[in-house]
């Protein structure tokens, strides 16, 4: 029996890696361009960091991580818990009072895994550690922004704020109590978030519950002075860096460290899966993690759902990534070994090539430089062979011209790799 990958597990094979790394490579350029600095975590974390940080009654934790429970480990469904953790135990706030760290990698969650949402699933994710000014909220959210229009990717920019210790709990009193005048309306697993996590309904996707919120409270209306100036601010930052967003009043995001600015890049052109990034502030976390009462702010992308979407938005093969400089086409046993010797000479100085070892015709040899993007050819047939001169193929052009077997394979190889270069042969 054929062994398959596991259900919500993908390949990610060569054909679609290019877009992968054209992403990655300009979510590196610009998250650098606003001094962040890269840090690379482990998959497996203790069970409680995420408990802790994510929050017991969350979908995440309460049926989503893939937990080892006898060796109390999980498989990191997401990554600011592990940052806050790395950020802690390392003590980085004293090298650096505000600290700037992104992270790619893959995250796992057990989810029901439908287009766009996965069970291994990898995410860009960056984080401003030790900054609570409402202008830091904007630049974070301006940096994913700039990236989504470098990608050329179209989506909306969705705001709220969850306030702060202070505000939020008498809020929730509020709701309970409103929630529970409607119970007869909400869904069954509604019915149960009243008790444990009642600002989960207000994003409850059903039809009913969806009814039943848009009479709701607002938390926006009952934020705390500090919460509802902060929120202001940041606001009108994101104004001044011509930042277009909308208020949803009723994001609340599926992780409980969050506390005032929350948002979500939105796009309908994925089904169900519509967010392609999210985010926002997280107060205490640090603090509740055991490490010094520093504010925080970061967002996600899921790489997956921005692949989609340049798909969608861009079409399939944008990013060719394979392109050799020369290919080498031996026609004849004779000419084999030094083939092989200027091809490996070829590589070890930088260039990229490609060389066809089982006697297969020009046509063939040809046919398969078109496939892995060769600019040149050398054909070496058997008579070029004993002429001592090859012909290069140009094959943007189809020009031909010959090439001089003269001089040791290190030396040929050096000729073309400054014909590369732009010199003449
Ligand atoms: P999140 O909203 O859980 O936030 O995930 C962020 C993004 O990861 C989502 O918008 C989506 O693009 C992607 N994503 C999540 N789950 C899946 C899945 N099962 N399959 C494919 N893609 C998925 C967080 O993870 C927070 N840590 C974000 C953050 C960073 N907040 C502050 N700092």
């Amino acid at each position: 029996m054929k062994i398959q990958a596991i259900n919500g597990f993908k390949d990610i094979l060569p054909d679609g890696i290019g877009r992968w790394r054209h992403i990655e490579r300009k979510a590196r350029d610009i998250f650098e361009r606003f001094g962040m600095q890269e840090i690379r975590l482990p998959i497996l974390e203790k069970t409680e960091l995420f408990v802790r940080s994510i929050g017991e009654a969350t979908d995440v934790v309460e049926k989503e991580m893939y937990t080892f429970a006898d060796k109390g480990i999980t498989m990191r469904p997401e990554a600011t818990a592990s940052i806050m953790r790395a950020f802690i135990e390392h003590g980085l706030h004293v090298q650096e009072p505000v600290q700037r760290l992104y992270t790619i990698g893959p995250m796992f969650r057990h989810e029901r895994p439908q287009k766009g949402r996965l069970r291994q699933f990898h995410q860009l994710d960056a984080e401003i550690i030790g900054a609570v000014e409402p202008r830091i909220d904007a630049e974070l959210i301006a940096m994913g922004q700039m990236l989504l229009d470098e990608l050329g990717l179209s989506v909306s920019l969705e705001l709220n704020s969850l306030g702060c210790p202070i505000c939020r709990p008498p809020f929730k009193t509020r709701l309970i109590v409103f929630l529970e005048e409607q119970v007869d309306a909400l869904c069954e697993d509604c019915r149960r978030r009243t008790h444990t996590n009642p600002l989960r309904v207000l994003d409850c996707k059903k039809t009913a519950c969806r009814a039943v919120v848009q009479g709701a409270p607002s938390l926006l209306d009952v934020l705390c002075p500090d919460c509802d100036s902060h929120f202001a601010q940041v606001r009108a930052a994101l104004e001044e860096l011509r930042i277009p967003f909308a208020i949803n009043r009723f994001m609340v995001r599926g992780l409980d460290y969050y506390t005032r600015t929350t948002f979500e890049f939105l796009t309908t052109d994925l089904g169900a899966q519509a967010a392609v990034g999210a985010g926002g502030r997280y107060d205490g976390l640090i603090e509740q993690l055991g490490g010094p009462p520093l504010s925080g702010i970061g967002f996600a992308m899921g790489l997956e759902r921005l692949t989609l979407l340049l798909d969608r938005q861009q079409g399939s093969d944008t990013v060719p990534v394979r392109s050799m400089d020369v290919f080498v086409a031996p026609l004849g046993d004779d000419s084999l070994a030094p083939c092989s010797r200027l091809a490996h000479c070829l590589r070890s100085l930088g260039a990229k090539a490609a060389i066809e070892y089982g006697g297969r015709s020009l046509k063939a040899q040809l046919k398969q430089a078109n496939r892995v993007n060769a600019r040149f050819v050398l054909i070496v047939g058997e008579d070029e062979w004993t002429r001592g001169e090859a012909i290069l193929r140009n094959m943007q052009t189809q020009e031909q011209q010959p090439f001089a077997l003269t001089g040791s394979p290190e030396e040929q190889a050096q000729r073309l790799v400054d014909m590369l270069h732009g010199q003449a042969v």
